[in-house]
């Protein structure tokens, strides 16, 4: 067991870190070698590993010790954040084993199990093992179920569970998921990842207002006027359009990472938290967003599709034109809402909430907007509303807006205050994540109250998208989206910034 000395959570703890077995479902696929190797080599620089650990690799690909270690180097040099120094590889490595494996073939998790207690022996590990399923979410319930049938979890240390997104693709869905994987695992068990809960930017966002008096004095319904999130991509549907098509914006980014920023923005709390607490204030949170009533949908809901367009000079085809893409697929590539959270806290503030691909930028951030008192004041002319500006993505920035008077003392102008992190010695969301699921804090991870009451939420608005209710808007590819989100917070007299 190891011992690290850590506050990143806020949490005065010396945390311990148990020798385990990292099962690796999907060893050769994408996720892996862009995220998950590289942030298990950035934690072992970190020396945030275990003291001892074995890693099985999973895939159906016939390769051998040697080939599995050139693929691992390979990602490590062209996706890590840190250069790859040969001296410490080679122990790094030696963690490593492939194991030839397919996860429909219920007879081979007999030799899997066989397998991993070989390498458990061999390099003196407890049964303590962790399962990351980065797979096709139609295997998710298949493995698990063999997991379970070949005693496989049947430990005499813990289990536990990583899945990726998404979880499930409705209400119905994720609750059937639910319901088979917590036969198998307890809900503590169960690490459902959200990679943005594991951005430093989002993680800062439940410590940012508490320790900064001039925040958390404005931090309420009488000094904010709004708050806007957004997620806005660059990039189109490239050759995901078999899932994409059927996911939409909605789910792919609404029902999981901009609620999640809602939640994390909304979660406000005067003293410090226990993770238990944070889990049970987001629960509240969810519970309070009002639900959209399918009448008042096109009022608070707007969905769009990109159009041919123009980026950097460059033509750029419209969605239906993509590869994959079903003719006159009404899918939505972007979405915009406006939200409202019915607690004492945030009654009557909007948030309003937008994503979309191949918009003019990528930038995830969060805005959070003071109410203006002096706009009619004669004396403050040129004054406008103070910000908050929260970047997430891809810079890293905590920024205010503020009024100064302009050279000739005449009238005010708006003047900015920004502090940018160096991005350089940001960990990635997924080492954040990583080492938080092998410590066992889920903190950082999409619990199932939230997730059930995310797609609660989401539901109706699936429905009416489905029953075509809502315009499909057009935007030309390179825009801002579509007018009608404009219009939503022009109704309000305010705009997006
Ligand atoms: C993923 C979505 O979860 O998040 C993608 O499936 C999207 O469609 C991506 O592009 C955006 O993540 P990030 O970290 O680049 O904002």
């Amino acid at each position: 067991m190891d011992q690290h000395n850590t506050k990143r959570h806020g949490i005065d703890t010396v945390e311990m870190m148990d020798d385990m077995t990292f099962v690796l479902f999907g060893a050769s696929g994408d996720l892996a070698k862009r995220k998950i190797y590289p942030a298990l080599y950035n934690l072992y620089i970190e020396g945030k590993m275990p003291h001892a650990l074995s890693v099985v690799g999973l895939g159906r690909r016939p390769y051998t010790k040697e080939d599995f270690h050139a693929i691992i180097r390979e990602s490590l040099e062209t996706f890590s954040r840190r250069d790859v120094k040969e001296e410490n590889l080679d122990e790094f490595l030696e963690a490593f084993r492939y194991f030839i494996f397919d996860a429909m073939k219920t007879e081979s998790y007999q030799d899997l199990k066989a397998f991993i207690e070989e390498r458990e022996s061999e390099r003196s590990v407890p049964e303590n093992r962790l399962f990351y399923l980065s797979v096709a979410p139609k295997l998710v319930e298949p493995i698990t179920e063999s997991l379970h049938e070949s005693g496989i979890t049947n430990t005499a240390g813990w289990k536990r569970l990583i899945v990726e997104k998404p979880f499930g693709s409705d209400l119905h869905s994720a609750r059937h998921l639910n319901d088979e994987l917590t036969k198998v695992f307890q809900e503590e068990e169960i690490f459902r990842i959200d990679h943005y809960l594991g951005k430093p930017m989002v993680q800062n966002l439940e410590s940012l207002i508490r320790p900064n008096p001039i925040l958390s004095s404005l931090w309420n319904h009488e000094q904010i006027a709004n708050v806007q999130i957004t997620a806005s991509e660059t990039v189109g549907v490239g050759t995901r359009a078999g899932y994409y098509d059927k996911a939409g914006a909605i789910r792919d980014m609404v029902q999981n990472h901009l609620l999640q920023l809602v939640m994390m923005t909304a979660l406000h709390h005067p003293e410090k938290l226990t993770p238990k607490q944070i889990e049970e204030k987001k629960k509240a949170i969810m519970e309070s967003l009002r639900p959209i009533d399918e009448n008042e949908m096109p009022q608070h809901v707007v969905r769009g599709q990109y159009e041919a367009g123009e980026m950097n000079a460059e033509p750029i085809p419209g969605y239906l034109e993509e590869d994959g893409v079903a003719e006159n697929s009404n899918n939505d590539t972007y979405f915009a809402a406006r939200l409202y959270i019915d607690n004492n806290y945030w009654k009557g503030i909007p948030f309003y909430i937008r994503t979309g691909k191949r918009l003019e930028k990528k930038s995830t951030r969060i805005i959070i907007e003071f109410k203006n008192e002096v706009e009619e004041d004669e004396d403050a002319q040129g004054a406008v509303s103070n910000l908050l500006m929260i970047e997430i993505n891809p810079n890293e920035s905590v920024g205010l807006r503020i009024n100064l008077k302009d050279d000739g003392n005449e009238k005010f102008e708006p003047a900015y205050i920004n502090f940018s992190k160096n991005l350089d010695a940001q960990p990635e969301a997924y080492e954040n994540l990583l080492n938080d699921a092998m410590l066992g804090n889920s903190t950082y991870f999409a619990h199932w109250s939230e997730v059930e009451l995310s797609w609660k939420w989401v539901q109706p608005i699936l429905e009416a998208f489905e029953n075509d209710t809502l315009p499909l808007h057009g935007y030309k590819a390179g825009t801002d989206g579509p007018e009608a989100a404009e219009k939503l917070l022009n109704e309000d007299g305010f705009t997006w910034w």
